[in-house]
């Protein structure tokens, strides 16, 4: 298997590049963000809980998002490999990823960081903002979804740089360059 994770802050285009890592490598895309948006939308038990959360910017409890991708794992044996978007976000949920993996005898094979400026973040999440229906696409809440990055996510890059796993993408420019400069990564790491 073939596990990537797809890392950044809020609006860096871990979605946007998703879309083409997933055809070009064939993975399986699994964003715990968009899964939890349906959950919201079919007012689940989760979604309820969920929302909460997501509306603030804050993150949902790491347990609950755990549990919900190690059934994910569990329902797409088979597949060549997975892209993971949004998830890691805190060393808890890295450390637990890796025992999932390790029990399929798999493991993370690159972490592909991409790097955006916080001005340019705003404004991309700002437009978005403006017809994506997301409750957290405003201002308010976009700067607390910074912080919490900042925070509680960024750190995990530690986790990854210190086991040689994370590659730094520059995620400024336009959406085709920066899928080259994922690629040229990606074809020079042997799994
Ligand atoms: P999630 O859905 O993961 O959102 P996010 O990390 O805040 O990031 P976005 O999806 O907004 O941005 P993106 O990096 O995917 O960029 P995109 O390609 O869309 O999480 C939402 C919430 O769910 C969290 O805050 C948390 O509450 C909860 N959650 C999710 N996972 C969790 C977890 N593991 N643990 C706990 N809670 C969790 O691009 C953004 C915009 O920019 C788009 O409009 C796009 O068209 C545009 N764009 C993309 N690339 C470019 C470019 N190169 N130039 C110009 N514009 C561009
Ligand atoms: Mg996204």
């Amino acid at each position: 298997m073939l596990n990537i994770v797809i890392f950044g802050a809020p609006g860096s285009g871990k979605g946007t590049q998703s879309q083409l890592i997933i055809e070009k490598y064939g993975l399986h895309h699994i964003s715990t963000g968009e899964i939890l948006r349906e959950e919201i939308e079919n007012k689940t038990e989760l979604g309820l809980i969920a929302d909460e959360y997501i509306s603030q910017g804050h993150l949902v409890p790491d347990q609950l998002v755990i549990d919900m991708l190690s059934n994910l794992l569990d329902k797409h044996q088979g597949v060549k490999g997975f892209l993971f978007d949004g998830f890691p976000r805190t060393l808890a949920q890295g450390e637990a990823l890796d025992v999932l993996l390790r029990e399929k005898g798999s493991s993370v094979a690159a972490v592909l960081s991409l790097t955006v400026n916080e001005e340019e973040l705003t404004q991309r999440l700002l437009k978005r903002g403006q017809d994506s229906g997301r409750s957290d696409d405003n201002i308010e809440t976009i700067k607390e979804r910074l912080n919490v990055y900042r925070s509680q996510t960024e750190p995990l890059k530690n986790y990854y740089r210190k086991n040689g796993r994370l590659f730094k993408v520059q995620g400024e420019g336009a959406v085709d360059e920066i899928f080259e400069g994922i690629m040229e990564t990606l074809d020079h790491l042997t799994f």
